[in-house]
């Protein structure tokens, strides 16, 4: 896993990280050895945009599947405030399993916003967080978030798992930075192109880095894990690191 170093305009210094699709895999170096290396970055500001679990469904965040999502959060907190959004593998982030990221400092933003500083940071809640049969097609999410943001003033911030909503549901909302993930590269990269992304299809327009839009920014991660069992080509997972300057 690489960091990823990003800059973007915004008028102020914020260094964030973005932890997205970890899918609560350590993978090699473990989480105490991410832990090190994102404290290393020195954040002031941690954004995981979702599927950092592996499937809440009605199990804790600590079951045994879903133990290193709880770690890296926990884990975070300690590095700098950490605010979440639920991806479309976190049906069930509520009740008690909201409760546990809460009282480990975890800021969770389920169709809701907060301020911190002079920054409002939205958290756009994944559609497919319901249960699988009653979708058909891709599920249009709550966008009761978006309404409400429009009445606020400042540096909007909105983390919203799927990066293919911008086009879809956003692209007249003034908001400054939207942080995604949800496309893992598109699996495979050939130049700058991703070959498949889950809501996007074949050859898919958002897979990773940053997009300007004709409000604010789009960045998207690559993911921190591979979820499938086909490897990776040219495409790292990541920790995004941003600028903003
Ligand atoms: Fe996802």
């Amino acid at each position: 896993m690489k960091y990823t170093h990003l800059t973007a305009s915004a008028g102020f210094p914020l260094r964030i990280a973005v932890l997205s699709d970890f899918h609560s895999r350590t993978g090699e170096m473990g989480t105490d050895g991410i832990l090190e290396g994102l404290a290393r970055e020195k954040p002031d500001l941690i954004l995981s945009p979702g599927d950092i679990f592996n499937g809440i469904s009605e199990s804790s965040v600590r079951e045994d599947f879903n133990i290193s999502g709880l770690k890296l959060l926990e884990g975070a907190a300690c590095i700098a405030p950490v605010f979440y959004s639920i991806g479309n593998h976190e049906l069930g982030m509520t009740g008690e399993n909201r409760r546990i990221l809460e009282s480990a400092g975890i800021t969770v933003l389920d169709n809701e916003f907060t301020r911190h500083k002079h920054l409002i940071i939205a958290g756009l809640t994944s559609g497919y967080t319901m249960p699988k049969h009653h979708y058909q097609g891709d599920p249009v999410p709550s966008l009761e978030i978006a309404e409400r943001l429009r009445q606020e003033e400042g540096y909007k911030i909105l983390l919203c798992h799927h990066p293919e909503y911008r086009d879809r549901y956003l692209k007249d909302e003034e908001i400054h930075l939207i942080v995604s993930g949800h496309a893992h590269g598109g699996q495979w990269r050939f130049g700058s192109r991703g070959v498949y992304a889950p809501g996007q299809g074949l050859f898919p327009r958002y897979v990773g880095g940053l997009y300007p839009g004709k409000h604010g920014i789009l960045c998207v991660s690559r993911g921190m894990r591979n979820t499938v069992k086909i490897p990776r080509f040219f495409n790292p997972c990541e920790i995004v690191i941003l600028d903003l300057k």
